[in-house]
């Protein structure tokens, strides 16, 4: 079959490399992709994002499957757009409804969703303009810290962690009164700050049955020892040391069955993929988030561990057919560390000249492409996400001092990257 993938990442070009692998792929083509996708497949230079665009492409190239990479196609309905053209309704679409992906677009409807399921999560309160004195007097008796997110999509930047009142009521007043990320604080939630260590579920739905890919944690912070900014990702293990399986088991029944029964009794359109963010507080799991894509990049080590082929698995998502499928995974452990450029997640340069990546081979190492553009016969840099390298060890360690020693073969001026992914478990 023909399929087009939208995005242009690393996770795409994760997603790319797995889907080209498959003997059902007759044609890969990303939309847009970057020049790591362009190994795997056709690359289609329309922004993911312009529904009309998509449609001429899928007609042009006989489209049999959408594949969905970036959250904003899909909170912006790019599912109904399909499901209600004649000419698009037989393509398997790989991604969930307008509504059904406001469980990442809207933090108020995925806390209400998680309320009415019973699923584990931090209490919170809603607010708005029209509440917003119940909302000062709320953060005012408010113990410490308390967290801020913008209701709506804030390029990850939405969520705020306050450590006294005064700032909370500053961050408070600028994101509803002063619209800091626009209309997606216009509504703000208000939730108790939780305390534990992170880890991301993924799961495969066709929104009756599930199967659960190979979970992984990634590592945000721009510092090592997890200090500084938030960014994207600055790299991500799999599989995750203390996600043992009395722990798993405690997220499959309190979480994952929930948000599947949850999906099912709301009445939601989902196929595709949850992406639910957990925190382990003293061992019971509870939901930080909802996401209704793939992570990234805990992509780049999640599709390097799945041992099944995946155009089967979206295929079998697509129809319904998940129920008794068996996901295999490679018993290794997979780490990835991302380059960035100098100044990242601040400002950053674009356009600076990436070399080394000629000298290696595909088998020695996994190069994901994230910010990367062709430019004349070489490769210049495009994003503050650059590259991401995957290596597979026997440990955590093993496996993070593989990817590190085939970064220091590719170089670019202020590039940089964290020589500590998955140091907890060193
Ligand atoms: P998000 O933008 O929703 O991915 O949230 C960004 C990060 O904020 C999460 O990965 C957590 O580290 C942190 N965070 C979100 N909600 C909470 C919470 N209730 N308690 C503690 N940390 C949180
Ligand atoms: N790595 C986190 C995310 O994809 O949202």
């Amino acid at each position: 079959m023909n399929i087009l993938l939208l995005g242009s990442g690393g996770r795409e070009h994760a997603l790319a490399w797995k889907i080209s692998q498959s003997k059902l792929c007759s044609q890969l083509f990303i939309a847009p992709g970057n020049p790591g996708t362009a190994h795997c497949g056709i690359n289609i230079d329309i922004p993911a994002t312009d529904f009309e665009a998509v449609r001429k492409c899928c007609i042009d190239h006989a489209i049999d499957m959408l594949v969905v990479g970036p959250e904003e196609p899909l909170v912006k309905g790019i599912q109904d757009f399909f499901k209600a053209d004649r000419a698009l309704q037989h393509i398997m679409v790989i991604g969930p409804s307008q509504q059904a992906a406001q469980l990442e677009g809207s933090k108020a409807f995925a806390k209400s969703f998680m309320d009415r399921h019973n699923i584990p999560t931090a209490a919170y309160r809603e607010f708005d303009i029209d509440n917003y004195e119940d909302g000062v007097a709320y953060l005012q008796s408010h113990a410490l810290p308390i967290v801020l997110k913008a209701d709506g999509l804030a390029a990850g930047k939405g969520v705020i962690i306050c450590q006294n009142h005064v700032e909370a009521i500053a961050e408070f007043e600028l994101m509803i009164q002063q619209s800091k990320f626009g209309d997606a604080s216009r509504k703000v939630v208000v939730e108790d700050f939780l305390s534990g260590i992170e880890m991301s579920l993924f799961v495969l739905t066709d929104g009756e049955n599930y199967v659960l890919l190979p979970e992984a944690k990634d590592y945000k912070r721009i510092g090592e020892g997890d200090k500084g900014l938030n960014t994207g990702g600055m790299g991500a293990i799999s599989p995750v040391p203390f996600a043992d399986e009395d722990f798993m088991q405690k997220a499959i029944s309190r979480i994952v069955i929930p948000t599947i029964e949850g999906i099912k009794k709301d009445r939601l359109d989902y196929c595709g993929f949850i992406f639910i963010g957990l925190i382990n507080i003293s061992d019971d799991p509870y939901v930080i988030e909802y996401n209704c894509r793939m992570g990234d990049p805990e992509t780049e080590v999640v599709m390097p561990r799945l041992k099944n082929d995946i155009v089967e698995l979206l295929t079998a998502a697509a129809q319904q057919k998940l129920g008794g499928v068996k996901i295999e995974t490679d018993g290794r452990t997979a780490v990835t560390v991302m380059a960035v450029s100098g100044g990242y997640p601040g400002e950053y340069e674009k356009g600076v000249p990436i070399d080394g990546l000629d000298l290696l081979q595909e088998e020695e190492a996994l190069i994901f492409h994230a910010g990367t553009k062709q430019d004349g016969e070489g490769i210049v840099t495009n994003g503050g996400r650059v590259l991401t390298v995957t290596s597979f060890g026997d440990s955590v360690k093993n496996a993070a001092e593989k990817s590190k020693a085939i970064l220091e073969v590719i170089s670019f001026d202020g590039m940089y990257f964290r020589k500590d992914i998955g140091y907890e478990f060193y």
